[in-house]
């Protein structure tokens, strides 16, 4: 039988071209080089091994990571270098059975998260290298025990519930799933090592991405520099829940001579974690729901905030930034993903499946954001994106600037 490879043709022959797009530096290039790799998988696999990789390759790629996380199995491999170990060595330094180890390490290097070397000896890659971090170790424990079992549920939850969209941040799948009625925010306020290991991934996880202040991304010395006027406030910009401060760590670090304060907001829980803001910026505990007490600031950011939220409650929180803001002078900066209208990519689908399971909301459409913040009194004023980006910066602009 002869098959039909035009569709295998194609992909390889943008392959080259986007080869040498990734090699000339081109931005975007490397996620279209990617998304070329995964549509070509698609293409060749046949539906029984599709079945075969999601239903146990993927699980146990999953659980033999967190697995290696307890057993500080990344961080061994580590230390031993381009040596690297033996399943033995490890199991005496884990303290676990040898043919578990070496079962667990052989998977692992199947689905390429470690190198084998030679038989039952294994070296770091990349990705374990980051996995011996904290910031992204907490990745694999945040996600595993507490997103993961939120998608375990899913199928369950949405079959109890007839399938209507979930809508309630109190009782979604994230609660079905960890027998709660707490938001998924105040769940982890009472379970300390997953708020920690949260905050610390939130720190990590768009880690070698564009980031709004990259060049060729939001241009901030000519929308926010440009303008700034101290009669009006000495701060410069208010990272509104801005974690532990690394959007502004950043900020910093790129624009070394931003002209005023910079501000971090976020939960006192969060807030009484930041040792080290005193350089670059000041860190004030602020319920983003209460009146915005810094008046007057260059620019109001929030960065993956709106997505944790209904539209209700949404623009619960932009209004109580309108009063704090100084008509025609301050701006509003929202870092988001914008749902493209078609081929939207996993990285993004994916993230809209996380709110959902997490929170029971949504990443949202530009026809959506425009029309919740103008409900919020808001207007944007342009949607800046980077080529192949995840998310991009809404700059908007209270909707009666001269009242
Ligand atoms: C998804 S994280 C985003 C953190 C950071 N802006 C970033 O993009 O990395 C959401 C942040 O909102 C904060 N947050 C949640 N509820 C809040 C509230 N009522 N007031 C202030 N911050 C809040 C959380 O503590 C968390 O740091």
């Amino acid at each position: 039988m002869t098959q039909d490879t035009s569709h295998v043709d194609a992909i390889l022959s943008q392959l080259q071209t986007a080869g040498a797009s990734y090699k000339a530096n081109t931005p975007g290039a490397r996620e279209k080089l990617m998304g070329l790799g995964y549509d070509l998988i698609s293409s060749l696999e046949l539906p029984s091994e599709a079945i075969m990789r999601m239903g146990w390759a993927e699980p146990a790629r999953a659980a033999n990571c967190r697995t290696a996380v307890d057993l500080k199995i990344f961080d061994h491999l580590k230390e031993s270098g381009g040596a690297g170990i033996t399943a033995k060595d490890l199991a005496v330094k884990t303290n676990a059975d040898e043919n578990l180890i070496s079962r667990i390490m052989r998977h692992l290097a199947a689905m390429n998260v470690i190198n084998e070397k030679s038989e039952n000896t294994y070296s770091s890659t990349t990705l374990s290298d980051a996995l011996s971090e904290s910031r992204y170790r907490d990745g694999i424990l945040f996600l595993y025990d507490v997103a993961g079992v939120s998608f375990r549920h899913l199928p369950e939850y949405l079959k109890n519930t007839n399938y209507a969209l979930p809508t309630s941040v109190t009782d979604g799948p994230f609660q079905a799933a960890h027998k709660t009625d707490l938001t998924a925010f105040a769940w982890l306020d009472k379970t300390p090592p997953y708020l920690e290991a949260f905050n610390n991934y939130m720190s990590a996880y768009r880690f070698g991405k564009p980031s709004w202040v990259d060049p060729g991304f939001y241009p901030v010395s000519e929308r926010l520099v440009e303008g700034f006027n101290s009669e009006y406030s000495d701060v410069f910009l208010v990272d509104v829940g801005g974690g532990k401060g690394h959007d502004l760590h950043e900020l910093k670090a790129k624009y070394p001579q931003i002209p005023g304060k910079l501000i971090l907001q976020d939960r006192p829980a969060v807030i009484s974690t930041v040792s080290d803001g005193s350089s670059s910026f000041e860190a004030i505990s602020h319920d983003f729901f209460t009146a915005q007490p810094i008046k007057h600031a260059r620019a109001y950011y929030l960065h993956s905030i709106l997505h944790n939220w209904g539209d209700d409650d949404c623009i619960k929180i932009l209004q109580q930034l309108k009063p704090a803001m100084r008509p025609g002078y301050s701006r509003l900066l929202i870092n988001e993903i914008v749902v493209p209208r078609q081929n939207a990519s996993w990285p993004i689908t994916s993230m809209d499946q996380l709110m959902l399971v997490l929170a029971a909301i949504q990443e949202r459409t530009e026809a959506h954001l425009t029309e919740l913040l103008k409900k919020a009194g808001f207007k944007i004023i342009k949607i800046y994106s980077y080529e192949s980006g995840q998310e991009s910066l809404v700059e908007a602009e209270l909707d009666e600037p001269h009242l």
